[in-house]
């Protein structure tokens, strides 16, 4: 009764002003109410640009953005897509003046700034900043990919593809298909046609590209800013990191692509994006656009569970060794520190992170949901006779097939993250395997060829390389293995490869003081020396031995059916996509994130990670000082810094209360690879930078769960204030377009 009356009530209310208002805010209000369930679910997903109007555009505006869809993407004229660029392959970066400059995070940069410091000339620790452009410094290596458009060509690119085909011959027609599509597409001799599937293989969509590689370093702040909280704050909020870096894309004369010359100009890109002072408050609408790396977010329940119960945790307890005996080296000699300190961070980065999700799936039941959700799926399924024919079998095969691919599945990961990417001699030696084997093989042409492009990469290894480091994690991974494998898919062969030697220190010790690959010098020597010399020690090398022992159980027993179990298990996961988006009718669904351009968008929120915390939506520099450990690694701050903390001088940048923001967060959907993706606001001006995921929250690969998944930025006034105040780069700011006034109406 009373939820009629009120019903009614708001009926009235409604129909009040229906007849007093008009224009505008009535169409706020018609889509607020059209829209208000669907605010109500869960937010998450990563878009794809050509379909947000058809996707996205109507909730994108209840929520509170002011652009339309082909304000955001347009194939024909300029529009924000235009400013977003992929960063070197892994990471996203955003154009912000009509000259070129890139903005992207500090720890994306980070080995171009790395490559330029010495001791002396030491940009890590100082920072860099170029006062004009002849001053700024070329990065060979890093590279500026823009997106000019997209297209759909599933239908093509599935023609003659049957339901009964195996896996195999639908490759083939596949790659036929592809073949003929590029031939087809027309392009411009500068630009590049990539093609991705989508959906697990159930749809194609081609991008044309333009790559430019001319790249310069522009501006970093020091470490002590750019890596602020280091490993410990990583995956965490809240989080007072100013984690990024300026650099600047040149082009040809005609602004085409073009390799690295003097003659270059900056890049005009056909947008920029403009920057806004306003800051942000809590409940702001904010999209992130760029290039999220992977995510698997339509498994079953029972991958999940595979996911936080067995292959999170074997992967991490094997890096947790690792780290530990880094940590200890690290800490014992300043050198070691230098040398490890990327690696370090690399492996931390996902131990860290594998962690956090594993922990994450558990806490907020995602198994639980997924089950619920496959309950709906199957009651679906068997009240539908045609969805009954097609989906009935589907997911008992594919939790059939995930029960035994585990047991080789926790054997890959086993077997990659000790003899791939954490024992690094180890990773070493598979690379070169198949050129030693050419010696043994009597290819002595095919040996001596390549002993000047071998000795080039192992020269870059040996520079970072301390054996004895790597020696330790040798000895300890190993026997994690002999315990943790079974017997016939390589744990006998480490026991008594150690039992010979009277146990894994002893073994590590012999490998180590006979390989000729873990001994710079040894190597360098023979090296100088004849081929023959060469491949006869490598034939010996007791590394090369032990490395080809305990990879040929693993290449006889497990690799084979793994391959196999993958194939099945690859092709149901298809199926079971393409059915869910058949049973789903109601539902969106966001193709997983696949290395492709992608829009994200939420709100800015705190949230809370357990009962009785609450986790405010923004940092302050405040906070910065709160953390400070004078001469600490991770926390030290810089003397100008506290300075300027201390005269709060902050110029415009400082909130209206007078405090100067570091950081926010929000929902936005966000995975590796948005690493330096542009937060915008209503108007598709820039707030922030992207850089980070909350660690309730790093499960958002497999399950996004907007109470508690939340992305890391850093406030673009921070950046600002670093540039300008800190730096007194005030030419830089003196490029962007600055703008105020985010209240104002849509255009
Ligand atoms: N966790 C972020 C990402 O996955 C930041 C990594 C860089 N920062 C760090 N402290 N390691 O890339
Ligand atoms: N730091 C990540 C990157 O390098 C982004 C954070 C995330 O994984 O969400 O791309």
């Amino acid at each position: 009764m009373t939820l009629r009356h009120s019903g009614s009530l708001g009926w009235r209310f409604f129909y009040f002003y229906f007849r007093r208002c008009k224009g505008i805010f009535m169409k706020r209000l018609l889509l607020f109410l059209i829209w208000l369930p669907v605010l109500l679910q869960a937010q998450g997903g990563m878009w794809l640009p050509m379909y947000l109007e058809k996707q996205n555009e109507k909730e994108m505006q209840a929520l509170g953005c002011r652009l339309d869809a082909d304000d955001l993407y347009a194939p024909n004229r300029p529009s924000v897509k235009d400013a977003i660029c992929q960063f070197s392959g892994g990471c996203t970066g955003e154009m912000i003046s009509a000259e070129g400059l890139l903005l992207t995070n500090y720890h994306c940069g980070f080995g171009a700034i790395q490559k330029h410091s010495t001791l002396e000339q030491n940009y890590i620790e100082a920072g860099f900043w170029a006062k004009t452009r002849a001053e700024e410094l070329p990065c060979p290596g890093e590279s500026a990919m823009f997106i000019v458009r997209m297209e759909d060509i599933t239908a093509l690119a599935l023609q003659n593809v049957t339901e009964t085909m195996s896996d195999r011959d639908r490759q083939s027609q596949i790659d036929k298909n592809l073949a003929q599509i590029r031939v087809g597409t027309k392009k411009e001799k500068w630009e590049e046609i990539l093609i991705r599937p989508f959906y697990n293989g159930n749809q194609y969509f081609l991008f044309i590209a333009v790559t430019y590689t001319d790249i310069r370093l522009v501006g970093a702040p020091p470490i002590s800013i750019g890596k602020f909280g280091a490993d410990t704050d990583n995956w965490v909020w809240p989080r007072h990191t100013g984690d990024f870096s300026l650099f600047r894309v040149y082009a040809g004369k005609d602004n085409r692509p073009a390799s690295y010359s003097t003659e270059n100009q900056p890049l005009q890109p056909a947008h920029f994006l403009p920057v806004s002072l306003d800051g942000v408050e809590e409940g702001d609408f904010t999209m992130v656009y760029g290039f999220p790396g992977r995510t698997d977010e339509y498994l079953p329940a029972a991958a999940i569970a595979q996911t936080a119960e067995v292959l999170d945790p074997a992967k991490v307890s094997i890096r947790d060794r690792a780290l530990k005996i880094m940590d200890g080296f690290m800490r014992n000699d300043p050198s070691v520190k230098i040398a490890y300190s990327a690696r370090y961070a690399t492996i931390a980065n996902s131990w860290k992170k594998w962690l956090g999700e594993m922990q994450g799936l558990k806490t907020y039941n995602a198994m639980g949901a997924r089950q619920t959700y496959e309950s709906e799926f199957a009651r679906r399924v068997s009240q539908n006779p045609d969805l009954k024919v097609r989906y009935s079998n589907l997911l008992p095969r594919l939790n059939q097939t995930c029960q035994e691919i585990g047991p080789f599945a926790r054997a890959r990961d086993y077997y990659l993250e000790t003899f791939l990417r954490n024992i690094e001699l180890m990773g070493q030696v598979s690379g070169l395997n198949n050129w030693i084997k050419s010696y043994q093989d009597n290819n002595l042409n095919t040996f001596a060829g390549q002993t000047a492009d071998v000795n080039k990469r192992l020269a870059a290894f040996y520079k970072d390389y301390r054996p004895a480091v790597d020696k330790a994690v040798f000895a300890a991974l190993v026997e994690l293995y002999a315990q943790n494998m079974r017997d016939d898919w390589g744990a006998a062969y480490v026991r008594n490869a150690a039992a010979e030697r009277g146990g894994y220190d002893l073994l590590a010790d012999y490998i180590f003081s006979n390989s000729t690959l873990a001994s710079p010098e040894r190597w360098g020597a023979l090296v100088k020396g004849e081929a023959k010399a060469l491949g006869e020690a490598l034939s010996q090398d007791p590394a090369v031995a032990f490395w080809r022992g305990v990879t040929a159980p693993y290449q006889e027993q497990v690799a084979p059916r793994l391959q196999e179990l993958q194939a099945t298990l690859n092709l149901l996961q298809r199926q079971y996509m393409a059915a869910q988006i058949d049973v789903f009718r109601e539902k969106r669904f966001f193709p997983d994130a696949n290395g492709t351009l992608r829009l994200t968008y939420g709100k800015v929120r705190g949230y809370s990670p357990k009962d009785a915390v609450r986790y405010d939506f923004r940092s302050y520099l405040d906070g910065v000082m709160e953390k400070y450990v004078p001469g600490d690694y991770e926390f030290d701050v810089p003397r100008r810094l506290i300075d300027l903390w201390k005269s709060k001088d902050f110029g415009p940048y400082a909130t209206s209360e007078g405090r100067m923001p570091v950081g926010f967060i929000a929902t936005n959907h966000t995975t590796g690879g948005n690493s330096g993706s542009p937060a915008l606001d209503a108007n598709g001006n820039l707030i922030g930078l992207n850089f980070d995921r909350v660690w309730e929250g790093t499960m958002s690969d497999l399950n996004y769960d907007p109470a508690i998944c939340r992305n890391v930025m850093v406030d673009i006034r921070y950046i600002l204030f670093i540039v300008d105040k800190y730096a007194g780069a005030r030419h830089l700011i003196d490029e962007m377009k600055l703008v105020r006034g985010k209240r104002k109406k849509r255009k």
